[in-house]
This record gives C-alpha cells, sequence and structure tokens, in this order.
C-alpha cells in the first residue's frame, strides 16, 4: 500500500508529521537511495527503503483487527502447554502477533477479537470504558421477572457487586430460559457466576457482541479481518470514557426477541451455521462497586435496597 512519506516517518515514532516535512524538505529524507525533497510523495513501506541521515526508517507494524466465530472446545490463548485446541488454530497467519482481547470460556463460543493493539484491547476490557459485551445464555430452570431485575441492579459475587447489566428474556419458558445478556465488565466466568448465584445453571453461553462488533452470520470456527468502519469503532472505543455513556445502552437488535418463545427453542444466532473450520471468509478492511465492608453475601438481594440507576454505574 502507497503511503506519504511524512505519514511513514512520523508512524514510525521518529518525528512529529510536521518534523518529518522538514526534514524532506531540507533534503535529509531518501528513498531508495534517492534523495526526495516532495512532500506529497508515496512510498509503499513494505518495499521501499526509507533512510533519514543515512538511518534506516523501519517500517511500523500494520494494526491488525481478527473477528473470530470461537467454537466451544477451544481455549482463548495463543498456546496451551496441556496441547488442547487454541484461537490460534482458527485465526490466519500474520506476519504480525495478534493476541485475544480478553477471555471466552472453553465452553463458551461466539465473538472473539485478536489484535496486535495493545491500546484498543486494554480499553475493551477495562470496566472504566464500559464497553458492552452481549451474550446469548441458556440457564436451567426458569428465570423470574425479580430474579432478572436483581440481575441487572447488580448482585454480590465473591468478588465484589456487579455492574449494572441489561438482560431480555426470550418468551415465555417451561423448563430452561434463553436469556440476551449485556454487562459491561469482564470478569472471570461472570455470566455464569452472577446466574449461578441464583441457582440458574448455565447450559449454553454465547457472546453475540462485543463493544462495536456484532457476531453476524460469520460461521462457527471462521474468522475474518474487521472492515475499516470496525477498526475505526474500536479505535474509537480508547477515546470513550465511562462518563459519555449511558448505562442502559441499546443493545441493538436482537434475535431472541423475534424467535419463538417456549423454554427450550434454541434462537436463531445459536443455531450453527457451520462446522469449525479454520478458514477467512473474506478480508474487508486492514484491518466490576466491590462490596467492601458490605455485609451481603455472593447473590443475595436486599429487598427494597436495589441499587438506585445510575449514569456511571
Ligand atoms: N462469562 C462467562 O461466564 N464465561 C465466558 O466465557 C464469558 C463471560
Amino acid at each position: 500500500m502507497m503511503v506519504r512519506l511524512q505519514k511513514v516517518i512520523a508512524a514510525s515514532g521518529i518525528a512529529s508529521r510536521r518534523a518529518a516535512e522538514t526534514m524532506i524538505r531540507d533534503g535529509h529524507v531518501t528513498v531508495n537511495g534517492n534523495v526526495v525533497r516532495v512532500l506529497g510523495t508515496c512510498v509503499d513501506p513494505s518495499k521501499d527503503h526509507v533512510k533519514i541521515d543515512g538511518r534506516r526508517v523501519q517500517p511500523a507494524e500494520p494494526e491488525v483487527f481478527v473477528l473470530l466465530h470461537k467454537p466451544a472446545g477451544y481455549v482463548t490463548t495463543m498456546d496451551d502447554p496441556q496441547g488442547r485446541p487454541t484461537v490460534a488454530d482458527l485465526v490466519p497467519k500474520v506476519k504480525v502477533r495478534v493476541f485475544p482481547v480478553g477471555r471466552l470460556d472453553y465452553d463458551t463460543e461466539g465473538l472473539l477479537l485478536l489484535t496486535n493493539n495493545g491500546k484498543v484491547a486494554q480499553a475493551c476490557v477495562h470496566p472504566r470504558f464500559h464497553v458492552p459485551k452481549t451474550y446469548l445464555v441458556k440457564v436451567s430452570g426458569v428465570c423470574t421477572d425479580e430474579e432478572i431485575r436483581n440481575l441487572e441492579d447488580g448482585i454480590v459475587l465473591d468478588d465484589g457487586m456487579t455492574a449494572p447489566a441489561t438482560i431480555r428474556k426470550s418468551g415465555k419458558a417451561k423448563a430452561n430460559s434463553w436469556l440476551e445478556l449485556t454487562i459491561h465488565e469482564g470478569r472471570t466466568h461472570q455470566v455464569k457466576r452472577m446466574l449461578e448465584a441464583l441457582g440458574h445453571r448455565v447450559m449454553r453461553i454465547k457472546r453475540v457482541r462485543f463493544g462495536p462488533l456484532e457476531l453476524g452470520d460469520l460461521s462457527v470456527g471462521v474468522s475474518r479481518f474487521a472492515t475499516d468502519a470496525e477498526a475505526n469503532a474500536l479505535r474509537a472505543v480508547v477515546h470513550r470514557t465511562a462518563r459519555t455513556r449511558s448505562v442502559r445502552e441499546p443493545v441493538g437488535s436482537s434475535d431472541l426477541q423475534s424467535s419463538k418463545p417456549a423454554g427450550d427453542t434454541v434462537p436463531p444466532r445459536m443455531r450453527q451455521t457451520k462446522a469449525p473450520a479454520n478458514r477467512i471468509v473474506r478480508d474487508t478492511g486492514r484491518n466490576a462497586r466491590l462490596a467492601s465492608g458490605n455485609p451481603r453475601q455472593p447473590g443475595q438481594v436486599v429487598k427494597g435496597q436495589r441499587r438506585a440507576r445510575t449514569r456511571n454505574g
């Protein structure tokens, strides 16, 4: 890809864009051995040798965002000492090292982001950035409206009270319930622990949204690069703070609402469209209030003391 010379120099961290322009104008910069003084000159950082006063400018590593539909039965790590299948087996072999953003349990399926952008990764998982994560969850038994309200308002787990969540029920369940649950934290096994604290065993769990990303129709086991719009939305997460956002963010359209009622009906998004496969379908772009001193026990909700819904959780 052709990029402006001053941008290549600035991206390498050697100088600001403006200082790079001055270097170019003053004749300090060569491309493939030839002095270049024209500011609009474009180069291919992967092929052209750019030097400043004879010293090579190392091209910046390209930024990569990969969306993977993680199947159950894979560990969210790039390398497993126990030799189990890992998500690394399912992502494209790119030159740069990508790593998973947050973690999905071994038995959890759904949307997993992998990237080499540390700032985006950190913002996506840090509670301060309030990035929503939406899960479709099948639980044992019927979740009552009161239980749902309790989950939404926050319950006490062994590592503290959960922040407000958004929950939608899928129809009238008889034996098991399907829920669409949006949380803004990323504690270990959080969804399972929230539901188990109320006596509901999680039977199936699938993440369908992660911040600005949607799982959509990405088949199980398949990965793809983010579109330019998705990459821009991910970069924008870094610049957002909890203060700018409502706790009850709209979670967008939900198949759960349109899916058939009754306990065991599998919402359309849980249907496996394809068997796991190590392939990319398209390349459309470049790419917790801790209950300190809180006398409540994990899972307990004190009636009449539901936490006020605040904008910042
Ligand atoms: N919550 C869980 O319990 N498991 C996951 O994999 C993700 C969220």
